[in-house]
């Protein structure tokens, strides 16, 4: 199913070629005609039998009906750093995946790793399709024979959330009414919502429970927030089965080297803790800016959760194994293990291995001190712990995958 660029302009002028000649064509022209007319139809003929046998012929089909003992999941912005992480695991556990991205911040390197992977038919489709497009998601939940869906499209930059905070409301708020609307409209009966720390704001208390109270203090959790709300609106009168998972920072990457994180590279000023690091490793920016040193944390710097993305992502399959009609569950994901940004970037130095230079500069605006979670109730409810909680083996991970793929996808 991939066909994000198909060349529109070449098949319309050669389309419009032939007519030119036909009214003066004189009879030995016309036998011409005939005969080529009847080699066109032979290979149309010939090419629809090969296609018919080919194996993958059916693949359109087989995604669109229920299948008895496959779980079909709707994976939004799998082209993105978690959702193709998530994607390769549920193809790993035999769920039918069916990714819908509209490549403004993913990869379609991702998508091809994934299909080279599980090339089988029935395994994994991608269409290039827009949230926003509420004609164009309905088209493919019309198509589609979808069992669960698993919501993480998003932009999900804060600081670019403050700068343009339309942009967010809009991809996160309303797209996600979009894709509600259309599984409530085809009966699609599980969601696991991406939802994150953000949405808590700067809460007085750690570590941050589900009952923490929410109050989101930039665009991005706000739009999060608002989102969250209109499913928990919506469930409530519904059988939709609803998981809501709230992420802290995420880090790492495939451990077998396939997929990591490649924000594109107009995102760099948006960047997170790690990809400063790595960028600085690579000497791709000029070292390393921590942002406050006088917070009342142990050594003075901003204390965050990190958790590896390969928990994360198994988070989300104990979130879709457990997911029942009617019921509700809003869980932290994180390890409940703070750590400050000093610890980060020493972390980050022995990963690499590069002496990354260290400015120390005044606060910025809008940061707050600590920040990390309380995972019990996904412990005790969903039996999920965190497993990779060794920051120096995560950052590695991802640093091999960086130093791999120093054009992100694009080298691959
Ligand atoms: N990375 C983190 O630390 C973190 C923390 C908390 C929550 N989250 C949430 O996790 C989810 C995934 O984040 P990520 O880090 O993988 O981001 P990402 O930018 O790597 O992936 C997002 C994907 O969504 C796609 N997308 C965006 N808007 C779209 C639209 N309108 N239509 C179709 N596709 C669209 C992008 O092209 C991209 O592939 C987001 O919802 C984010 O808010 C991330």
């Amino acid at each position: 199913m991939i066909n994000p660029g198909r060349p529109r302009n070449q098949s319309r002028s050669t389309r419009s070629m032939p007519f030119s000649g036909l009214e003066y064509a004189d009879p030995k022209k016309k036998g011409n005609l005939i005969g080529k007319i009847l080699l066109a139809a032979a290979l149309t003929a010939l090419c629809i039998i090969m296609l018919k046998q080919s194996p993958s012929f059916n693949t359109t089909n087989v995604f669109s009906k229920h299948e008895e003992g496959v779980t079909h999941v709707l994976v939004t912005g799998g082209a993105g750093y978690i959702g193709s992480h998530a994607a390769l695991r549920l193809l790993k556990d035999k769920y039918r995946v069916t990714i819908v991205d509209n490549l403004s911040r993913g990869n379609l390197g991702a998508v091809k790793v994934l299909q080279e992977l599980f090339p089988e038919p029935g395994r994994l489709q991608f269409i290039y399709a827009d949230l926003g497009d509420a004609k164009a998601v309905n088209k493919i939940f019309s198509e589609n024979a979808f069992d669960a869906v698993i919501h993480f499209a998003a932009v999900a930059y804060v600081g670019e959330s403050t700068l343009d905070p339309l942009k967010y409301y809009h991809n996160i708020t309303s797209n996600t009414l979009v894709v509600l609307e259309s599984m409530a409209a085809k009966g699609v009966k599980t969601l696991i919502y991406s939802s994150t720390c953000a949405t808590y704001g700067e809460p007085e208390k750690m570590p941050i429970t589900e009952e923490t109270p929410q109050v989101p203090i930039n665009p991005y959790g706000k739009a999060k927030k608002m989102a969250e709300d209109i499913i928990l609106d919506f469930s409530k009168n519904s059988d939709m089965g609803v998981m809501i998972l709230r992420y802290f920072n995420v880090i790492g990457s495939d451990p077998e080297g396939r997929l990591g994180e490649a924000p594109r590279p107009e995102l760099r000023n948006h960047g997170r803790i790690s990809g400063a690091c790595f960028d600085a490793a690579r000497g791709i920016i000029n070292g390393l800016k921590v942002k406050g040193t006088d917070y009342s944390t142990a050594d003075g710097t901003c204390v965050r959760d990190y958790i590896d993305v390969n928990d994360l992502v198994d988070a989300h399959v104990k979130a879709l194994e457990r997911a029942k009609p009617s019921k509700v569950g809003i869980y932290n994901v994180g390890t409940g293990k703070g750590r400050s940004v000093k610890e980060f970037v020493e972390a980050c130095k022995k990963a690499t291995a590069a002496d990354i230079k260290v400015d120390f500069e005044p606060r910025r605006p809008g940061d707050y001190a600590e920040v990390y979670s309380d995972p019990t109730k996904i412990r005790r409810e969903l039996n999920w712990t965190a497993t990779h909680t060794d920051l120096q083996e995560s950052l590695k991970i991802a640093w091999r995958w960086q130093k791999a793929h120093r054009d992100g996808y694009g080298s691959t």
